[in-house]
């Protein structure tokens, strides 16, 4: 990863559109989900360490990001935590559900926060907590209460409402100010979504204020969140949510090819340590988005597809010095061979 610019947007000016361009260098897309995290991050920047004369305290507001699996709500935000300054832990509700010792988990996740944080428990005590595959944590109708997932929604809620927490080595981490992200594909919400939605609880005339009553409209709404199975307590602390959209055929060619890191760039740098030069044209890259959208797992798929295509040129290479180009005109033809003459 490039670096240099990740310290360049450590310095001062954080602002929310600096955030957003930064992501914009390796996450395709999904312009509302990086504005709603970047406003999010940025506030929660502000509120560390300032003295208010007025007296009123402004909280901090968590997070949800709900989109379809494979469409960038991990990626996105790890490449988040890599420019912030502030520390940042990642942890996995799946795997929380499936521990026997879920405090245990949460007081090793704060553990991990303190030690980003270089032992210094008020930087922790600001610190960025993001919580991925939350939609793992539903119970199910018939299911008996207390399911695993429900244990650890609960033991969630105690660190995001705030209580002292205490670790292992005796500390205490007050967690009322850290910020929580949640992410979670959360298969089966827009059923849900749109049979409490048939119901058009506003509606309006006018055309203008038509697009942005469709806006609230769309909103996931808390009551969403406890049909799909989470408790009504743990999706309440999450008030603020953020959708990302299922990728089009032209955002997946995109992916492949235009982030810092994208598979295009990464298969050419391979190529380029053989002294080959790789060159694939728009064609086969549509081919591939069109595969793997029928494939319906978003960008997942992309990188498997692409191999694939370029196996045997990979297996070849290696004995044909010769070789200084591979031009790849399409999917479905072998990939040219272009040797020095
Ligand atoms: N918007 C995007 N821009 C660039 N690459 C993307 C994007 N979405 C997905 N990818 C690629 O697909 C891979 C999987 O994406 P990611 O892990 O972020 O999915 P996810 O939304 O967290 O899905 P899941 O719900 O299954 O966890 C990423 O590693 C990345 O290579
Ligand atoms: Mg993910």
């Amino acid at each position: 990863m490039d670096d240099s610019k990740g310290q360049q947007a450590q310095g001062k000016k954080l602002t929310p559109s600096a955030i957003a361009k930064y992501l914009d260098q390796y996450v395709v897309g999904q312009d509302e989900a990086k504005k709603v995290l970047a406003v999010a991050v940025y506030s929660h920047y502000r509120r560390i360490g300032k003295q208010r004369n007025s007296g009123i305290e402004i909280a901090k507001s968590n997070i949800l990001l709900i989109g379809p699996t494979g469409t960038g709500k991990t990626l996105m935000c790890e490449t988040l935590s890599r420019i912030l300054s502030v520390p940042f832990v990642t942890a996995n509700a799946t795997s929380l559900a499936q521990s026997k010792y879920v405090n245990e988990e949460i007081e090793a996740l704060l553990q991990r926060l303190l030690e980003k944080a270089g032992g210094d428990i008020s930087k922790a005590q600001h610190g960025i907590v993001f919580i991925d595959e939350v939609d793992k944590l539903k119970s199910s109708e018939g299911e008996q209460r207390g399911t695993s997932g429900e244990r650890v929604q609960h033991a969630l809620l105690k660190i995001m409402e705030g209580a002292p927490a205490r670790l292992a080595d005796g500390k205490t981490i007050d967690t009322t100010n850290i910020l929580f992200i949640c992410a979670g594909a959360f298969v089966g919400l827009e059923s849900i979504a749109s049979v409490t939605h048939a119901f058009g609880f506003i509606s309006v005339d006018d055309a203008d204020n038509q697009q942005i009553l469709d806006r609230l409209n769309s909103r996931v709404k808390p009551t969403d969140l406890f049909s799909f199975g989470l408790i009504p307590e743990f999706a309440g602390r999450l008030p603020v949510v953020a959708n990302l959209q299922n990728l089009s055929k032209e955002f997946l060619v995109r992916i492949m090819i235009e982030p810092r890191n994208s598979i295009y760039n990464q298969f050419r740098e391979m190529l380029r340590e053989e002294n080959v030069e790789l060159e694939i044209e728009r064609v086969a890259f549509q081919q591939i988005a069109e595969m793997a959208y029928e494939y319906k797992v978003g960008a997942r798929s992309l990188r498997g597809i692409f191999e694939e295509m370029l196996t045997p040129v990979l297996f070849l290479i290696p004995d044909r010095p010769d070789i200084r180009k591979v031009l790849v005109k399409s999917l479905f033809e072998e990939p040219i061979l272009i040797a020095n003459s």
